[in-house]
């Protein structure tokens, strides 16, 4: 493979030759405004017969966003040009969702309307909550959201209509506001509570607090503090570029499908224990392990390649270096468990002890393993009192703008193609057909 410029042209291209047939192709070589050059290979196939291969993407870039960036090995993530450190720290999450879904930080105008739209639309159809009576009471709430999201596309026929910009916009402001409403509806389904309707003079994170902890008979009172946490967690999960679940949203949306049954699926791929479900699956492990004298025996298991073992809420696709979520997701605990006034949570002093452990073992430091997002997530979120199996679902109420914002992204994108991965066929070749009875 050699790279070369044409100078002519200003353009970079790389020249592949198959050393058998001598022959040779041109592919453009393309640049981002930041990140590795990528090699353009939409013609390969036309032009040589060859298809790539890549399961798991693992080198492949999938589509061209403007959105997000990440710089694995540095441990950098930035939205828009802004650091996800600067964001937690000073942003909130609506000014977040109107940074992802328009390019840019709100002004005071914008962010009064923006809020005001987006609260506008926090309450679901009442006919919604009928639909909750089908699921059995202790239904994963995750099963509960896959279904629940899925169905808004039966409710709002009115935003389904990819092809009409406003009402596209609708279905994503509708997406953005209902989610911790579904999300909070699925919590009191399953611990048999009655729902809370949204209070439109909370903030968005106040006001999903609210909707999970208040009962009609008393008065809830929201802590300040679990209040500002509970945002900077949503602000820290709100998007990652082309991940699994964003990915997946894409692909399902290239069809053209809706964008409820789109979400719905991207909701789908985030609960699996090797994305969004790690959160859960980091306190089960915690639980599991349960002193830190099991320490040493739990990541010998681990380091077993014969046993099936992972240290969950470490390890990760694109960061070869601390995921900046993670550093600032540390913090976050810190203060949540001084103002809840928990001196001593065995299970914080058990992860912290842990991640010493394993950043000191060559194990972990040659595949440059390091805590992820979800490390500390889970002990912060069990602080401020949401049962375990809620925790994915907070990723997916947090994640929804973030799959709102790239599919937005992709529908406006006039060179965007309905995906079709190709295949390594390894099947059977051609056969004659043999009728049953000259079978066996
Ligand atoms: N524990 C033990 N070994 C690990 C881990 C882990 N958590 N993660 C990776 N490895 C090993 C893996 O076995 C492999 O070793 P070897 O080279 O000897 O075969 C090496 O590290 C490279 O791993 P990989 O499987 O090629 O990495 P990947 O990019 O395919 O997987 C991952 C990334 C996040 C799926 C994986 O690290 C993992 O399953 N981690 C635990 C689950 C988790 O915390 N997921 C949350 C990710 S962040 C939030 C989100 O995306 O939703």
């Amino acid at each position: 493979m050699t790279e070369t410029r044409d100078t002519e042209s200003d353009s970079e291209y790389v020249t592949l030759t198959d050393s058998v047939s001598n022959k040779s192709v041109d592919l453009p070589l393309l640049s981002g405004t930041e990140g590795p050059k990528v090699i353009d290979i939409r013609r390969l196939y036309a032009e040589t017969g060859y298809f790539t291969f890549d399961p798991g993407y693992m080198a492949t870039g999938s589509c061209a966003s403007n959105i997000t960036y990440i710089d694995g090995d540095k441990g950098i993530l930035r939205h828009r040009g802004y650091s996800i450190e600067d964001l937690a720290e000073h942003s909130d999450f609506m000014e977040v969702c109107h940074l992802l879904l328009f390019g840019e930080l709100p002004t005071p105008a914008q962010k009064e309307k923006f809020e005001h739209d987006i609260t506008y639309h926090t309450m679901v159809h009442e006919q919604l909550n009928f639909f909750y009576r089908g699921f059995r009471r202790d239904a994963h709430p995750m099963a509960i959201m896959c279904g629940v999201v899925g169905a808004l596309s039966a409710f709002y026929h009115d935003s389904t209509d990819i092809t009409d910009p406003h009402q596209r916009m609708v279905a994503s402001y509708r997406l953005i506001a209902k989610m911790p409403t579904i999300a909070a509806m699925a919590y009191k389904f399953s611990i048999g509570q009655p729902f809370i309707y949204p209070r439109n003079d909370l903030s968005y994170a106040e006001n999903f607090l609210h909707m999970m902890f208040a009962v009609p008979c008393e008065t809830y009172e929201i802590n300040p503090v679990v209040a500002d946490a509970m945002d900077r967690i949503f602000i820290l999960h709100a998007d990652h570029e082309q991940n699994a679940s964003t990915s997946t949203v894409r692909l399902a949306a290239s069809s053209g499908a809706n964008p409820f049954a789109c979400i719905a699926a991207g909701i789908a791929s985030l609960w699996g224990p090797a994305h969004g479900g790690a959160n859960e699956a980091v306190l089960k492990m915690l639980t599991e392990i349960g002193h830190k004298k099991n320490i040493p025996a739990y990541l010998d298991r681990v380091k077993d390649k014969s046993d099936a073992t992972m240290l969950m809420g470490f390890g990760h696709r694109v960061y070869k270096n601390y995921d900046p979520r993670a550093a600032v997701i540390q913090k976050s605990c810190h203060a949540v468990l001084n103002e809840l006034d928990i001196k001593d949570e065995p299970l914080l002093d058990l992860a912290m002890e842990l991640e010493r452990i394993a950043l000191e073992d060559e194990y972990f430091v040659s595949r440059k393993l390091f805590p992820n997002v979800d490390f500390y997530s889970g002990i912060i979120l069990k602080a401020m009192g949401f049962p375990i199996g809620m925790f994915t679902v907070l990723f997916a109420v947090a994640r929804t703008v973030g799959w709102i914002a790239q599919w937005n992204e992709m529908i406006a994108d006039e060179s965007q193609k309905i995906g079709r991965p190709r295949q390594l066929y390894t099947g059977v070749g051609k056969r004659p057909y043999v009728p049953l009875e000259e079978r066996g």
